[in-house]
């Protein structure tokens, strides 16, 4: 099959196109042929080892963790999908190694979801990873109730992309955090207040919207972003970070609950937030596409740390 690999930890020259075996469906597996892959920030942050201690690994590596496409073959005992249907997954399994930058990948059946009518392949592949991350903080973790507030940073990047709007569906006031160019794009997906981290100070402008703090804080940057969360969450509230784990210590002088997530595969899960994006309850985010051949590019664009919305290579 047609897939892009690399053979050792580094930049993203090392990224190669070429032919490599395609994986057999296992029992209790499904095979997708892929037709578009999400490229996410893990794609690169693997791809130079960042994670080399965390997650076992074996080379050649197929990056991509974002896959929608149809079912090609189904391992025993595998029911409630027909070949042919069309299907999305997040696809991080316990070892990396077979990822969605190829035209074959496998997964759990009980990590992969229908893809409803009203999504092509291509919006389905932006969907899973950050769809599941969004809905696992918000809705499993964080468990927000209408009337409260949610902060959202890196808001224009593919996570906070599906995360402001499905806030606002929760009935949530969302407070956005972007860069100046992206400020529209953000409101538009539903943010009600909207802070440039270029120009404001954030603390004190988010302060000034939510004198107490806000309800819920989903942090996408990490670091200094997230060093300097804690004065702007309520007593008692919730910080959901995705870089770095929440300081124990700073949370509990403000009782707040902190939570490192790592999002996981749950073909229920993105079936629901799918679902509520092909009714047009939750926008499509900005989507740019390039051809898998070019999955280098896409990488290094990620890797510079301003998409608005989503890559997605097209894999045909
Ligand atoms: N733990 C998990 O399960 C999990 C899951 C998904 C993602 N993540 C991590 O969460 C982070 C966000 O993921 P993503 O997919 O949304 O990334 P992304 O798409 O690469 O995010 C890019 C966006 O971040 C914005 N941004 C950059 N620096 C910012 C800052 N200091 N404050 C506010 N916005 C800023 C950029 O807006 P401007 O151009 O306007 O600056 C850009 O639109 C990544 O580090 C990713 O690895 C973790």
């Amino acid at each position: 099959m047609k897939a892009v690999y690399y053979a050792r930890f580094g930049g993203a020259d090392l990224l190669k196109v070429g032919d490599l075996p395609a994986p057999e469906p296992q029992p209790g597996e499904v095979l997708i042929r892929v037709r578009a892959a999400g490229v996410n920030p893990i794609d690169w942050k693997l791809r130079e080892g960042q994670f080399k201690a965390v997650f076992p690994y074996a080379f050649p590596i197929i990056p991509g963790w974002d896959a929608a496409g149809e079912v090609a073959g189904l391992g025993a005992d595998v029911t409630g999908f027909a070949p042919g249907a069309r299907v999305m997954a997040y696809c991080r399994k316990p070892t990396v190694q077979w990822g969605c930058y190829a035209e074959y990948v496998t997964m759990p059946a009980d990590a992969v979801a229908l893809t409803p009518a009203g999504l092509d392949d291509r919006q389905a592949a932006a969907l899973p990873l950050v769809g599941l991350t969004a809905w696992q903080a918000l809705v499993e973790t964080a468990r927000v109730q209408p009337g409260q507030s949610v902060f959202i940073n890196a808001a224009s990047g593919g996570v906070g992309s599906i995360a402001v709007p499905l806030a606002r569906h929760l009935g949530a006031r969302v407070i956005a955090v972007c860069g100046p160019a992206n400020a529209d794009y953000v409101r538009q997906l539903g943010a009600h207040d909207v802070i440039d981290y270029r120009a404001a100070d954030v603390t004190a402008a988010t302060l000034a919207l939510a004198p107490e703090g806000v309800d819920v804080m989903l942090d996408g940057v990490g670091g200094e972003a997230l060093a300097a969360a804690y004065p702007m969450v309520r007593r008692g509230g919730t910080i959901v970070a995705l870089n770095n784990a929440p300081d124990p210590e700073a949370c509990a002088a403000r009782a707040i609950t902190g939570v490192r997530l790592f999002s996981s595969p749950n073909g229920a899960q993105i079936a629901r937030v799918a679902a509520l994006v092909a009714e047009g309850t939750i926008p499509v985010g900005d989507l740019h596409f390039m051809p898998l051949e070019q999955a280098a590019e896409a990488q290094r664009l990620s890797q510079a740390g301003h998409v608005r919305g989503k890559i997605v290579l097209d894999i045909g």
